[in-house]
């Protein structure tokens, strides 16, 4: 949540930092600025409430050749969204930008007494500490080290200063920063999606350590200010990944693009003519995998989601194994108690979420193992797992998580048919598994490419209602409130998501004209059972979107068939009809569907 952009070299700084804060702006769109400093130590800050292109607009009227400087698009924590609570935060000389919240930032402000607080925020508390402590025989670097020492939260901060622009001092703790390293020329940034284009090596900032970043080189202490050497790493993402490509929006993008991101996540992993499959990066021994009991599943929204669908699949493929889903926010406050031969799988697209990482951390001070399933390649939960994999969906940038879910699914059950496996499960069980995996990219295919008019029409007659119920059974129960999720996020209409068997436990009760229903059904074992919740709803006036693999006759307004020959992962392709029903019901609704409000993509506070 808020994406920092800084540079310092012998370039512009301006274009870095507004390009910067475009790629950043998933990460929160209240209000953004900048400042850079330029000829006479003179600083010139810009900042406007909305969206970056409203303060593009306002640099574009001011050319600037300053070629240091730092900026923010943020995301509301303490202070509504305002260009007074807008980013860089002033104190004396120093300007701040920060991502996190501090916790203890009213003890602060009242020993700050001589200090006039301009704005509503936390942050501008920090920059008016490290201003206090700021005086002629202190280097900035220092400040900054025992204002934070003085601080409880979490920060990813960067701050310059008019008395030595030649230098940003950055910080980390419990948010995400990296420095890129360029020729002549060094930036910061939240996450790499932002270095892209102007340089591929990166310095990943832990928590606890800060750095000196100069143009022709960087500087990285811990927090006692003992300098720590740099570790540069290659970033691998390229530019096309990052854009849209020709899509109306990243959404569509992101949805479409599933064949092919699935395609890498199994890639390398899973061979159907040995029917194997195979995790590489688990760092478990074949031994530490055999005996495995139970596993703890952690997320949050669409990522617990998956790892719900994940347990149907998980209990099935593997005999006697007991497993729990745990939604990160609640599990991390929790009396929890782990028994003997567990493991904790972490499923986390950004892989910086606050309440996954708190959880992976508890977890893992009791000594379980952890392993990730990740997608943000150098993300804090990624670096801190004891194993795992990613995902290689490549960037999510649209606010609502597509393709991250059809890969955390995959995964989880390439998870599930190696711990099968090296339990000595019966092979035909496992193979039909390995089978639909390496079927499921073109099968997506076919509705991405064949589908999306007809979703569209059914999209269009259902766009005007404010609440809808999604229901499933078995794995379509997750799928359901996945869809739910989907759809509330980016069209605002209510939705909730049942258990089909569910519904006749009150849920029915809210049928009326104000709603309509999308029933999934899988043609398999719970068909009829399935069919009679349907009917219970038809019989009580519903108005029913089906989605459904079956051929088989369905009484309801609109019907979505899949064409497959999928059985076990036919759910991940009723998802998909899903996120394209979400998506054009959004659009119909003139709906920002990329950055839906009140949001952001990365959810690094509690
Ligand atoms: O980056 P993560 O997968 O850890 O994010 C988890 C949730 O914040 C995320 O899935 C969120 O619910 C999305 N907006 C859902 O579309």
């Amino acid at each position: 949540m808020c994406g920092i952009v800084g540079c310092v070299g012998e370039k512009q700084a301006k274009n870095y930092l507004i390009s910067g804060l475009h790629r950043l702006e998933y990460r929160g769109y209240d209000s953004a600025g900048i400042v850079t400093i330029g000829e006479n130590n003179k600083a010139d800050l810009l900042r406007a409430k909305g969206k970056v292109v409203k303060l593009e607009a306002l640099a574009d009227k001011k050319p600037s050749t300053d070629t240091i400087g730092i900026g923010h698009t943020r995301w509301a924590t303490h202070g509504e969204p305002s260009e007074k609570n807008a980013h860089p935060h002033k104190a004396g000389d120093i300007y701040l930008v920060h991502n996190g919240i501090i916790e203890n930032y009213k003890e602060l402000k009242t020993e700050l007494k001589n200090y006039k607080f301009i704005t509503d925020t936390d942050s501008e508390v920090l920059a008016a500490l490290i201003n206090s402590l700021y005086d002629q025989n202190t280097t900035l670097a220092d400040s900054v080290n025992q204002a934070l020492k003085l601080v409880v939260g979490t920060y990813g901060i960067a701050v310059i200063s008019v008395r030595n622009p030649d230098e940003i001092v950055v910080a980390r703790s419990g948010s995400p920063l990296i420095i890129g390293v360029g020729d002549n020329e060094t930036y910061i940034a939240s996450d790499a999606s932002a270095l892209i284009g102007f340089t591929d090596k990166a310095i990943y900032l832990n928590d606890g350590e800060m750095a000196i970043c100069r143009g022709d080189g960087v500087e990285l202490r811990d927090m006692s200010a003992q300098p720590i050497s740099c570790k540069v790493e290659t970033i691998e993402t390229d530019m096309q990944a990052i854009q849209k490509q020709g899509y109306e929006h990243f959404l569509l993008k992101e949805i479409c693009e599933q064949p092919s991101t699935l395609r890498s996540t199994l890639s390398g992993r899973i061979n159907v003519k040995d029917k194997e499959a195979n995790l590489g990066g688990l760092n478990l021994s074949s031994d530490e995998l055999r005996k495995i009991e139970h596993v703890v599943i952690i997320g949050c929204g669409t990522a617990y989601y998956a790892g719900l669908l994940g347990l149907y699949y998980l209990e099935q493929l593997v005999d006697g194994l007991t497993i729990d889903v745990v939604a990160a926010s609640e599990f991390r406050y929790r009396s929890f108690h782990l028994p003997k031969h567990t493991v904790a799988l972490v499923i986390s697209q950004s892989g910086e979420t606050a309440d996954t990482l708190a959880c992976l951390r508890e977890i893992k001070r009791r000594g379980i193992k952890t392993l990730g399933i990740i997608n943000a390649v150098g993300s804090t939960i990624a670096r801190e797992v004891d194993g795992g994999v990613y995902v290689h969906a490549g960037p999510e940038i649209s606010v609502a998580s597509t393709k991250a879910f059809t890969s955390q699914v995959a995964a989880i059950t390439m998870f599930g048919i190696q711990l099968a496996q090296v339990k000595g499960a019966d092979v035909k069980e496992v193979s039909k598994y390995i089978e639909e995996l390496a079927k499921l990219p073109d099968e997506i295919e076919k509705i991405v490419s064949k589908d999306k008019e007809k979703i569209e029409k059914v999209a269009k007659r259902y766009a005007q209602y404010e609440h809808a119920l999604y229901f499933g059974r078995d794995t379509l129960y997750p799928v359901a409130m996945e869809g739910a999720l989907k759809l509330k996020e980016i069209s605002y209409i209510q939705a909730e998501g049942y258990a089909a068997g569910e519904l006749k436990h009150g849920p029915i009760a809210l049928i009326d004209d104000t709603f309509f229903e999308v029933a999934l059904l899988i043609d398999n074992w719970l068909f009829d059972k399935s069919l009679s919740t349907l009917e219970e709803v038809n019989a009580r006036g519903g108005h029913i979107f089906v989605i459904t693999n079956s051929k088989k006759a369905i009484k309801s307004e609109e019907i979505i068939r899949v064409n497959t020959k999928l059985d076990i992962l036919a759910p991940i392709l009723i998802n998909v009809v899903q996120q394209l029903f979400a998506y054009y019901v959004a659009v119909a609704r003139g709906n920002d569907v990329d950055q839906p409000r009140n949001l952001a993509k990365s959810v690094t506070v509690e």
